[in-house]
């Protein structure tokens, strides 16, 4: 037996992503994931010229901070905050981007806020630095509005961050210019670093309810976006950070650490998908996608009688639930995985048990056959531990 003379300091796993990379392998449907219908490489090659420069490419290191090209694109999408190339990073996804803030920003025994339910990223990865972490909710009585009391209260001076998700995941609310005026006069007030997470921009589905950037609102804002979900390209692996050239060289040594680079076909590909023409076309398909299984969920839903309640998301392919039953969310997690085969999310791993979070943005015969799949299960639950609400 070997000794040695440290110990490890303690480690929070990621319970959400565990969750879907235990189970997602293992079941005929899954509805688990955060991405709309992924976009094959066929239809997003809209033309010749886009394979020949994809043939002709080297496969060499990109730029490690991102492609020009692509960082030129990147920065062209906030047209009102005098962003250039110099102010974007591109990173491994957005959760790169997330893992190096955290890292460069959020000293152990600072205060970092996130809101909830949410993507506990973040949420995970300042515990684990041994920050004092602190959530301020959205509320499902009021159309899951955020409590900004509450965010103000918290917002002390020790405070480091605070992690807003806009739209939302899981629930797909999109902030209102009041609220986000709010939160960046929350922020300025305590010095804070704001951190934007915009990856379901794009995802409205009504475009009258776009989402707009806190880019450029605060000199502490950090915008975080990926290509992975409005666009369903997450297997590009493409995400950035949006900041002051000082802040871009703070995550950029970090990069440099972690990955040294992103993929250099996947900076092609997702300048590719910027072009204006084809991100029209794939934003279009994938509004196509969810407006199709929104209604195949309601009428689910209508058919269950009672049995499952769920807000409209205004963004997003997905939906936070609520089963007729008194089992806690995990427990229902795992009765629908073996029960229907069909792998959906515990709102525990949100912050907000009692819920759970269903992709309903994957294409209508799968989506069709999960939910077909899942209720006979919806009954079990309902019949054998009726909710007490
Ligand atoms: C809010 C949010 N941020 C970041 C990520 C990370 O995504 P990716 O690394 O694929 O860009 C996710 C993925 O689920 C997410 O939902």
């Amino acid at each position: 037996m070997v000794t040695t003379s440290f110990s490890l300091p303690p480690f929070r796993p990621f319970a959400l992503e565990n969750w879907q990379s235990d189970y997602e392998q293992s079941v005929d449907f899954n509805l688990s994931d955060s991405t709309i219908d992924p976009v094959s490489l066929r239809e997003l090659l809209g033309s010749e010229a886009d394979i020949e420069r994809l043939l002709g490419t080297e496969l060499y290191y990109p730029e490690v901070n991102g492609e020009r090209a692509l960082r030129e694109s990147i920065a062209a999408r906030y047209p009102d905050a005098g962003i250039t190339a110099d102010h974007v990073l591109v990173t491994i996804g957005a959760s790169e981007a997330n893992a190096a803030i955290v890292d460069a920003y959020c000293p152990p025994g600072s205060r970092v806020i996130v809101m909830e339910p949410g993507y506990r990223q973040v949420w995970g990865l300042a515990q684990n630095r041994g920050c004092d972490v602190r959530g301020f909710t959205l509320d499902p009585d009021r159309g899951w509005r955020p409590d900004l009391e509450a965010l103000a209260e918290l917002a002390t001076p020790e405070t480091s961050l605070i992690y807003v998700c806009n739209p939302n995941n899981p629930v797909g609310y999109i902030l209102t210019d009041a609220e986000m005026a709010e939160i960046v006069r929350i922020a300025e007030r305590c010095g804070a670093w704001l951190v934007a997470d915009e990856v379901y921009q794009g995802s409205e589905h009504d475009p009258a309810d776009r989402a707009r950037t806190f880019v450029g609102r605060y000199d502490r804002v950090i915008g975080v976006n990926s290509m992975s979900k409005s666009y369903g390209l997450s297997g590009l692996r493409i995400g950035w950070a949006i900041g002051s050239p000082q802040v871009i060289r703070d995550l950029w040594r970090r990069h440099e650490y972690a990955a040294i680079a992103t993929g250099r076909l996947d900076n092609i590909l997702a300048g590719i998908a910027l072009e204006e023409a084809t991100s029209a076309r794939i934003l279009a398909r994938n509004r196509a996608a969810m407006s199709e299984g929104w209604s195949l969920f309601e009428d689910w839903q209508r058919s269950l009688d009672g049995l499952v309640r769920a807000h409209r998301p205004m963004a997003t392919p997905l939906v936070f639930l609520r089963f007729a039953t008194s089992l806690d969310s995990v427990e229902a997690g795992h009765r629908i995985r073996t029960g229907a085969s069909t792998l959906i999310c515990p709102g525990e791993y949100f912050g907000f048990d009692g819920y759970l979070r269903m992709n309903f943005g994957f294409g209508r015969d799968y989506v069709a056959g999960a939910l077909k799949a899942m209720t006979p299960v919806v009954h079990a639950m309902a019949e054998e531990a009726p909710s007490n609400a």
